[in-house]
């Protein structure tokens, strides 16, 4: 068949699918528990013979059997987790002789939760946005399973739009945040967990939530110009 017969317009392609793992078969409810909280939503979980639990979730609340906008949770299958002990062991993580790699990767980390692989969810509500948020933070400060494993980082959006910054200046997430995205028009929350670990060697992941400003051609996600 030639491939090239077909027009591309009249095809859509999204992103059906994320599969993503919690450490220990006893993490399950709390990487669960997790996802919902930033508001994705259980539609499925079924427990696994070789114990723990295999969720389902959706960001579709309108169609929760549509088969894009899926996240997928199981335990790390035990050849992963051996894969990524055996290579934390080779790097020396946490001895003396820790590879130089390690700590240049968590200190480009720190600077930019988004310098490689991790999650991003895109809401049309800040007000949203903003309640999830804040409900995750409430997670980490009062759950213990949660305690000391989300991290938090929010970037504004660039200032300059009198509206969007008054918007931000009366927001419980942004208020006083000198952290900016990159691009215009738009925010960026993140949360860091080690209760997901499909971040490099077994680490944590992060997930993002964006929100962009309606009315903006230019935004934090559009085609960019080149000149930032
Ligand atoms: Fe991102």
């Amino acid at each position: 068949m030639n491939v090239h017969s077909i027009d591309r317009k009249r095809v859509t392609q999204t992103i059906s699918h994320v599969n993503l793992h919690y450490p220990r078969a006893q993490d399950g409810e709390a990487a669960a528990v997790l996802l919902e909280t930033a508001g994705l939503i259980r539609t499925q979980e079924m427990q696994l013979q070789q114990g723990g639990t295999f969720y389902r979730f959706t960001t579709n609340a309108h169609a929760l059997n549509q088969p894009d906008n899926i996240v997928y949770l199981s335990p790390l299958p035990q050849a992963a987790a051996d894969l990524f002990a055996a290579a934390r062991q080779g790097l020396g993580i946490g001895t003396a002789k820790e590879h130089p790699a390690v700590a240049a990767y968590a200190t480009a980390h720190a600077a930019d939760p988004e310098f490689d692989f991790h999650v991003g969810f895109l809401l049309d509500s800040l007000d949203y946005l903003e309640e999830r948020f804040l409900a995750l933070q409430a997670l980490e400060a009062n759950d213990p399973r949660f305690a000391g494993r989300l991290k938090f980082l929010v970037n504004r959006a660039l200032p300059g739009d009198a509206e969007i910054d008054a918007r931000l200046d009366a927001s419980p997430v942004y208020r006083g945040i000198a952290r900016t995205t990159y691009g215009r028009n738009g925010v960026q929350a993140f949360c860091e967990t080690d209760l997901l670990v499909d971040g490099p060697l077994g680490g944590g992941l992060v997930l993002e939530f964006d929100y962009i400003f309606p009315g903006h051609d230019d935004h934090i996600m559009a085609v960019s110009d080149g000149a930032r």
